[in-house]
């Protein structure tokens, strides 16, 4: 009898992912960069956070929808844009379908392996994110080629710091994929025969270049050429931000926020929302966990935009107390990975259904109708957990 797909939690399906998943590619995707403090963090501060459940009183109809930046999604859980190199053969196409079906927004990465054409006929609710990448005459070109494939909003993550040693070795990742190279992977790849079938399944070897910054008339770049076109980018302003924010013309969402000043920084370069994340612990390690500096910020500015929470969400419980501390919503990045590692599209829907059942029964025992009633008195919150950084009014120079 074949063994039941279904996962119960998403640590599970984290399991079956490293099971299936060749060493190289599990390990890109657990990723995390030098110590690992920040992606521990992220995880362990949901772990302090308690909750403060009624023993009656509940009520039998729960409201679990809302909407992020104008787009109204059946509950607060969003897809965070993720390079999804070489997971299964239907990468970020299975995961705007899995969203689609469950009523969310994707989130494209520009190092995607699918092109945002074949990801926004998925799913119309997609948000297409880029970096500061590039020269401006390309930044538009990607833009309006997002926009022309239906994109609602543009991310744009700019908290990436080209830190990324990591202690316990990072994977190696090859230039480009070609049989060669599979097969020069072997000892890496032979114990897991069920991701290789599924890539000979869909006749396919994994893409390693990202086709959503082809230059006009051009090739696909590869990932690696993509990389040192950002890494030779001079950082953005904020009066970059504000331009790409006005060339975008649109929802706009800056992603990597943890400071209360670049949060209200960012509220007078007009965004529509900012993504309170520390790039799930990939990035700059030591930045405390996101979920610490939530509170902070949301009391600096949440009247006048849409914070949502991202990093280290892993159940319904975790956006719960996402929600309770402020967020609109909460984006998932490894998550749904897991998901799409164990099962493909469905494994991606059952992440999304796990973190529907975990959500609801944290509302059910808080006594709350609705996502909306959540507050910090549904929660438990040691004095030592939140942490606040940057200055709280934003410094003017002379
Ligand atoms: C394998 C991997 C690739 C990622 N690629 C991108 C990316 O291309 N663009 C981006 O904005 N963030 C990227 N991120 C960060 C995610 O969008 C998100 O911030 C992070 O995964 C959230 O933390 P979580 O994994 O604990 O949910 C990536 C994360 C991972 C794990």
């Amino acid at each position: 009898m074949a063994r039941n797909a279904w996962f119960e939690t998403v640590a599970e399906a984290q399991r079956r992912a490293k099971k299936r998943l060749p060493s190289s590619v599990y390990g890109a995707l657990v990723a995390g960069s030098e110590k690992g403090l920040t992606i521990d963090d992220n995880l362990a501060a949901f772990g302090e956070l308690g909750f403060a459940p009624h023993v009656a009183g509940h009520q039998a109809e729960r409201d679990l929808s809302t909407t992020v930046m104008g787009i109204p999604i059946s509950l607060p859980v969003i897809i965070s844009p993720t390079g999804v190199q070489a997971v299964h053969p239907d990468g970020e196409v299975a995961v705007a379908r899995a969203a689609a079906n469950r009523g969310t927004i994707m989130g494209l990465s520009s190092f995607a392996s699918k092109s945002v054409e074949d990801v926004g006929a998925a799913n119309p609710n997609l948000f297409f994110q880029m970096y500061w990448s590039g020269t401006r005459e390309a930044m538009l070109q990607r833009m309006d080629r997002a926009r022309a494939a239906g994109a609602k909003g543009l991310i744009a993550t700019l908290d990436w710091s080209f830190s990324n040693g990591r202690d316990w070795g990072s994977p190696t990742i090859p230039e480009k994929m070609s049989l060669k190279t599979m097969l020069s992977f072997a000892p890496n790849v032979l114990p897991h025969p069920q991701w290789l079938w599924d890539f000979a399944k869909a006749g396919r070897i994994p893409d390693l270049t990202a086709p959503n910054l082809t230059p006009p008339g051009g090739e696909a770049p590869t990932f690696f050429g993509a990389y040192y076109e950002w890494m030779q980018t001079p950082p953005p302003s904020w009066e970059d931000v504000e331009w790409l924010r006005r060339e975008w013309g649109g929802p706009f969402m800056l992603k990597g926020v943890t400071r209360v000043d670049d949060a209200r920084r960012a509220v007078d370069a007009g965004v529509t929302a900012i993504s309170v994340s520390n790039h799930g612990g990939n990035n700059l390690d030591g930045t405390p966990a996101s979920i610490r500096v939530l509170q902070s910020v949301v009391e600096v500015v949440n009247d006048q935009i849409e914070i949502v929470l991202d990093g280290g969400i892993r159940r319904g419980s975790d956006v719960a107390k996402a929600l309770a501390l402020g967020a609109r919503a909460v984006m998932i990045g490894r998550a749904y990975l897991w998901g799409l590692a164990a099962n493909g599209q469905a494994g991606v829907e059952n992440v999304l259904d796990l973190m529907r059942g975990g959500l609801d029964s944290a509302v059910l025992g808080l006594g709350h109708s609705s996502v909306h009633e959540l507050s910090p008195e549904d929660l438990y919150i040691p004095p030592t957990f939140a942490r606040t950084l940057g200055a709280p009014v934003p410094v003017k120079f002379p």
